[in-house]
């Protein structure tokens, strides 16, 4: 070869062009858009004016287009209703009118209408998308299949693309879904597997219209562009709060079928304000552009989510709304719903950087105002001594600092991004925002526009119109994955759950509510601010209420027993376990406390953790009652409710803490170890008469306790002090202070709560001591005392 250099160079240049051209050539093809539910609300609302800006924005690009509105309706009918919606389609306001109607008439010539109904229709529209390709002699880019439509009719739909409307090879399908995604854990991944067995996860696109807002689609590119000045701020020593607001006006009329199934958590928490949750959340992806980056640090964030209990939430229920369905859903007049029009959550992430930081997210229907935000608040150390008359108006300290994604509505009335002028001018697209023009008088949560620098779209565009720009791009980022959404239903199901017999305050809506949702955060807990006037609520059915009852003292199996609400009673229990401790401390300089581990103490542990701080913990050490053998790290372990609900929040010297050794050299309980042994060996040790100040028990449906279940072979009787038992529940092997031992205790108290543990109340009331048949019939300290602890639904039923 005379000139290598030259070929070589040839050689790259075609490559490079070759390369260029296979990009391209990816580039072009037609994309076939069916929209099922063609004639619905949503279709008519806003995804044909979204599929319109879709092809307004995508036009003479690398595509061409097809626009299949689908229904069950027969063909001239359902066209006729097509047509309706397609009428008001809008072109952006700087678009000359002769343009637009060119533009809307290409539009319509490219949409038809098609019924599809059975396997065939399905099979059908296939054949006419080929058929179209070929004859005008394009290439197919792929298929988008819009579910507009109750999820009742996905499973059937899903079927029929997947066995006759997939394109051929080379080509891209992509379906889209509307929420409800399930009710609840189990259902969503019911749903999810169902779905699943017809389309990969790379073809699903679940929509969260949240996700779509641009005040939220641009919280990453916000907390990227303004990497710099956040890195600092962006955490728990700088974040006082944050909040998650959406408030509507609108209430459930019209639509009560389906909210009475769902409620204000499943509806609007529960997925929009937890995927702003996440957004806010969640660690910097170093590429935000990077959708699986993005989906993975979200999914991250869901586990540092602390688990929700009762006192996490507060529900209202405006007061018109059971008469509606009443009206709605012909229930007979004594009809009373328990269903939340309204929420308030406070959730708490588990992180380095998150911990410790309220994050309060609140929804609800029938309010004063529509309005929707996020705000991160800042603390502020400034003491200022001056007058607010000589405060530099635009950089004082004084000055709340916070940052504000106005989602819309509002005195504001459009999506804004606002910082406050004490914190960072922020940088946001040039090209997509603008700052906003002073109005004079205008109040932003309180504080004056000019308080921030402010930046609104310098276009609004509908969230709709914005994700189906991303469907069509690919844009993974903006949907919600299998395995966010179970994430999702994962934390809110036993919230869910829990609040399920749960009396709503009644709110009457609108102005009138006055100040009767307002909140207070208090520790780990959110409670109404307010006590709840008793003219307002009759309280749907005969429910008891906690002021019909004092805190009841009696006698059980013939010790002391006390019995109360369980949030009275908890706030006994804690308060006697500080009474014990501080006597221990004063006579002893220690105070050795074994505790239980299961869910019904993890309120006892919250309480101790956020209310007493008198407490004596830095001469206290703790002691597991009884562990799971499963590693300190995982999530059944005992000990490991005990670090999420109590050690967290503590400071308990290290070496005052003694987790059971129930994971040594590797492997779980195994009797070669001495676990057991050992823990006995480090309780004679330090433990005076291996006599522990205070043991708090349970008592399981069966009469367990400990991990000492009925028949147990070890643990019942004998010298051992403690043991390896076997538990019929999963995990099975336990590890567990004897009866002997806690016997030995200078106090035992047995908490009991919750109405399934109604039955082995009354039993254990009636026997004598029989520990083989119920373990807990045995506890019977030697010298010391036993008090019972139940709530009225474990003691009265
Ligand atoms: C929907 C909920 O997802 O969001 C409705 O089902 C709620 O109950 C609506 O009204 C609010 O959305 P937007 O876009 O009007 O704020």
């Amino acid at each position: 070869m005379k000139h290598p250099g030259l070929w070589k160079m040839l050689t790259v240049a075609m490559c490079v062009a070759l390369v260029g051209c296979l990009q391209a050539q990816e580039l072009r093809g037609h994309v076939s858009i069916v929209l099922l539910g063609a004639t619905g609300d949503l279709a008519k609302k806003y995804l044909w004016q979204g599929l319109f800006q879709l092809y307004l924005d995508e036009v003479g690009k690398d595509h061409s287009f097809s626009f299949h509105g689908a229904a069950l309706t027969a063909p001239e009918q359902g066209w006729k209703l097509m047509a309706k919606a397609l009428e008001s389609l809008s072109c952006p306001s700087d678009m000359a009118p002769s343009h637009c109607a060119e533009l809307k008439d290409q539009f319509l010539r490219l949409s038809q209408y098609r019924q599809l109904k059975t396997a065939e229709d399905y099979r059908t529209l296939s054949k006419d998308i080929e058929a179209q390709v070929k004859q005008e002699d394009l290439r197919e880019a792929g298929r988008i299949f819009y579910f507009s439509v109750p999820p009742f009719a996905y499973v059937d739909i899903a079927r029929n693309i997947n066995s006759s409307c997939r394109p051929g090879p080379g080509a891209w399908l992509r379906v889209v879904f509307e929420k409800p995604f399930g009710h609840d854990h189990l259902s969503a991944q019911q749903l999810a597997t169902e779905l699943g067995s017809f389309f990969q996860e790379e073809e699903m696109y679940r929509v969260d219209h949240y996700l779509g807002k641009q005040a939220v689609a641009q919280i990453l590119p916000f907390r990227d562009q303004n990497r710099k000045a956040l890195d600092g701020l962006w955490n728990r020593h700088h974040v006082e709060r944050v909040e998650i607001i959406m408030k509507e006006t609108v209430d459930a009329e019209g639509r009560i079928s389906f909210y009475e199934e769902y409620g204000v958590i499943r509806d609007v928490l529960q997925n929009h304000l937890t995927e702003i949750l996440m957004l806010v959340a969640m660690e910097l992806p170093l590429n935000v552009s990077s959708s699986a980056a993005v989906l993975q640090h979200k999914l991250e964030a869901f586990r540092g989510l602390r688990g929700l209990n009762k006192g996490s939430a507060v529900v209202g229920q405006y007061q018109a709304y059971s008469a509606q369905a009443r009206r709605e859903l012909q229930k007979p007049e004594g009809f009373h719903s328990l269903t939340p029009t309204f929420a308030g959550v406070l959730v708490h992430v588990d992180s380095l950087r998150w911990e410790g930081v309220p994050f309060t997210l609140m929804s609800g229907k029938a309010l004063d105002e529509r309005v929707g935000y996020v705000r991160v608040l800042f603390k502020n150390q400034a003491f200022c001594i001056q007058h607010e008359r000589h405060w530099a108006p635009e950089q004082s300290p004084c000055l709340p600092r916070q940052i504000i994604f106005h989602i819309g509505h509002g005195e504001l009335s459009h999506p804004a991004i606002l910082v406050s002028r004490n914190l960072f001018r922020p940088s946001l697209p040039a090209h997509s925002w603008a700052e906003v023009q002073e109005r004079p008088g205008l109040r932003v949560l309180g504080r004056p526009l000019s308080d921030f620098y402010a930046y609104s779209p310098l276009r609004e565009r509908d969230a709709y119109s914005i994700l189906l720009s991303h469907i069509f791009h690919g844009r993974k980022e903006s949907f919600i994955t299998t395995e966010n959404l179970l994430a999702s239903w994962d934390f809110w199901t036993p919230l869910l759950d829990s609040l399920a017999h749960e009396v709503p305050r009644l709110y009457p809506g609108g102005a009138d509510t006055g100040c009767l949702l307002d909140l207070e955060l208090n520790g780990g807990h959110l409670s109404f601010s307010q006590q709840q006037p008793e003219q307002l609520v009759p309280g749907p059915g005969s429910a008891p209420k906690p002021s019909d009852f004092q805190v009841l003292r009696a006698r059980y199996r013939e010790s002391p027993l006390i019995s109360a609400w369980p949030e009275e009673l908890i706030s006994r229990l804690a308060s006697d376990i500080e009474a014990s401790a501080l006597q221990a401390v004063q006579h002893f300089g220690k105070f050795h406390l074994a505790l239980s581990g299961g869910s019904s103490p993890i309120a006892l542990f919250q309480q101790l953790a956020m209310g007493h701080y008198s407490f004596p913990w830095a001469h206290t050490h703790l002691w597991l009652v009884d562990e799971r053998c499963v590693p300190l790290s995982d999530p059944d372990s005992n000990f490991q409710g005990l670090q999420a609900h109590l050690l967290q929040h503590i400071r308990l010297p290290y070496y005052n803490i003694h987790p059971m050794p129930v994971h040594l050299h590797q492997r779980l309980c195994a009797e070669e170890d001495q676990g057991a042994q050992t823990y006995a060996g480090e309780i004679s040790a330090l433990v005076a008469n291996s006599s522990f100040d205070l043991v708090l028990l349970g008592m399981g449906t069966d009469g367990h306790t400990a991990s000492l279940f009925p028949q147990s072979p070890t643990g019942l009787d004998g010298e051992q002090l403690v043991v390896l038992t076997q538990s019929p529940f999963r995990p099975h092997q336990r590890m567990s202070l004897s009866l002997p031992l806690i016997n030995r205790a200078k106090k035992v108290a047995v908490l009991v709560m919750g109405r399934t543990k109604r039955d082995i109340t009354m039993l254990v009331s009636r026997v004598g001591q029989e520990p083989r048949k119920w373990p807990i019939s045995g506890v019977l300290p030697s010298s010391g005392q036993l008090v019972w602890y139940m709530d009225y639904e474990a003691f009265l039923g």
